[in-house]
């Protein structure tokens, strides 16, 4: 029989005053030097500087140093040295072992139990893409905190689908940048970035029979080390900081976008058998990261990931794993990520951005970049070349499955699409934004995502 608690309400103010006390309030200084102290690290190395040309550590763009260990871990060679010869071995052996490395050394561990999510409708709104009618919902994911009240995690999500479809519509989910409800839609495009304007990429994908939706990752997981304690992470935790296994924001972003997708399979205007992942830069990273792990998803536009992302980790060209571990930004990883920036080398690392392209095979994934240089580029930081190397040697997975890859190793020109294969690519000659792949994009994923046709008003 368990023991009978009486609980004064005196002694329940003290239980809920030390439990709120057991909560790790660090800075992310504090928690990055917890972090190298749970693995022995005493120092790291600094990482590359992408603005000052006169630094010393300015950041490499001469492809002769760029490549200090080619031979890249092969996503088709299991650990004891085996071949990977059939889809079978794929799915059952190898995959879950690039898993496991990921989860480990880079990303970290989704825990086993996540606390459930209940979505609510807060909004529910008559809008205009365009010229095209849709009805916009307004949701809210309240994550169960019943274990540890004093974390509260929001999940925000917006999806909109045309008022007059003829059934359930594909959907492209974006990693969000804006953080009010409405913010999205009444800003001016913002999410294109660049000069000249064009059509909102909302916009675009209406016009194509599609739904949008945006989540916001920064409502449930915040993106900075000192929230690691707090968010879905620390609600996990009980507010105590990370193991060194345990999971970074991107994966807790991902988690996020998996949620929304579980709300979508409940929505009757949503075909969720088609939906699609989309972000930019940090959230161009955790697309790539929700495609990888989450196979409902049907396809990925992967947009300006660079280092974390699609890029060769391994590679010497602007922004390097030695950035991903300091203060600034260790926190989008697993804690033991920050060994590779010390004392071992992006050359240790068992796995590399090829396998994790690798792990969306056979879903169609489009990896895509603004341009290098000229007037209003992205620049070098991203390091184009080294993600179009890892989509190039992610390439063998893909045709594993039956699927056709990039096509080719040469790097095409800025604007030229490699569209023929379910490996997609492109860079197009604006900054960083999306913006003006959207077009490409669609052209190419309605091809695997047909939407309904759309129904006389
Ligand atoms: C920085 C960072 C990148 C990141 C980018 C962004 O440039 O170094 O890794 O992708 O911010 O998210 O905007």
């Amino acid at each position: 029989m368990k023991p009978h608690r009486t609980v004064s309400a005196l002694s329940l103010t003290f239980i809920l005053a030390s439990s709120a006390l057991a909560q790790t309030n660090w800075s992310a200084q504090q928690d990055h030097q917890n972090m190298m102290e749970q693995l022995g690290i005493t120092s790291l190395r600094s990482g590359a500087d992408g603005m000052n040309p006169q630094a010393a550590n300015y950041q490499n763009t001469d492809e002769a140093k760029a490549n200090p260990c080619p031979n890249l871990p092969d996503p088709l060679t299991l650990k004891d040295g085996a071949k990977v010869t059939t889809p079978e071995l794929w799915w059952n052996r190898r995959r879950p072992e690039i898993m496991e490395d990921f989860d480990r050394e880079m990303y970290g561990r989704v825990p086993a139990h996540v606390p459930k999510v209940t979505w609510e409708i807060t909004r529910t709104t008559n809008e205009m893409d365009g010229t095209i009618p849709v009805l916009t919902r307004t949701l809210v994911g309240h994550v169960d905190n019943s274990g540890d009240p004093q974390i509260t995690v929001d999940i925000q999500l917006t999806l909109s689908t045309p008022a007059h479809a003829a059934g359930p519509v594909p959907v492209m989910l974006e990693f969000g940048f804006g953080a009010f409800p409405g913010f999205a839609r009444n800003r001016t495009n913002l999410a294109r970035g660049f000069p000249g304007g064009g059509p909102r990429w909302q916009d675009e994908v209406s016009s194509n029979g599609w739904g949008h939706a945006v989540i916001t990752p920064t409502s449930y997981q915040a993106d900075n080390g000192a929230g690691l304690t707090k968010g879905i992470i620390g609600l996990c935790n009980h507010g105590h900081p990370r193991q060194p296994d345990d999971w970074g924001a991107l994966r807790a972003w991902a988690w996020g976008a998996s949620r929304a997708l579980d709300y979508f399979e409940t929505d009757k205007t949503v075909d969720a058998k088609k939906v699609g992942i989309e972000g930019l830069s940090r959230y161009g990273k955790a697309a790539l990261v929700t495609m990888a792990y989450d196979q409902r998803f049907a396809v990925g536009f992967i947009g300006s990931s660079g280092e974390g992302g699609a890029k060769l980790s391994r590679r010497n060209w602007g922004e390097l794993v030695e950035n991903l571990t300091g203060q600034g930004e260790y926190h989008w990883m697993a804690g033991n990520f920050l060994k590779y920036g010390g004392p071992l080398h992006p050359c240790d690392l068992p796995v590399d951005a090829h396998e994790l392209i690798a792990l969306c095979a056979p879903r169609p994934t489009f990896i895509s970049y603004g341009a290098s240089s000229g007037q209003g580029a992205e620049g070098t930081w991203v390091d184009q070349r080294g993600s179009f190397m890892a989509a190039v040697a992610a390439g063998p997975v893909f045709r594993l499955l039956g699927k056709k890859d990039l096509g080719t190793t040469t790097m095409p020109e800025v604007n030229t699409p490699l569209i023929a294969g379910d490996l997609a690519w492109r860079q197009h000659s604006g900054g960083h934004t999306t913006g003006p792949n959207w077009p490409t994009f669609l052209q190419w994923a309605n091809r695997y995502v047909q939407p309904a046709p759309a129904a006389t008003p």
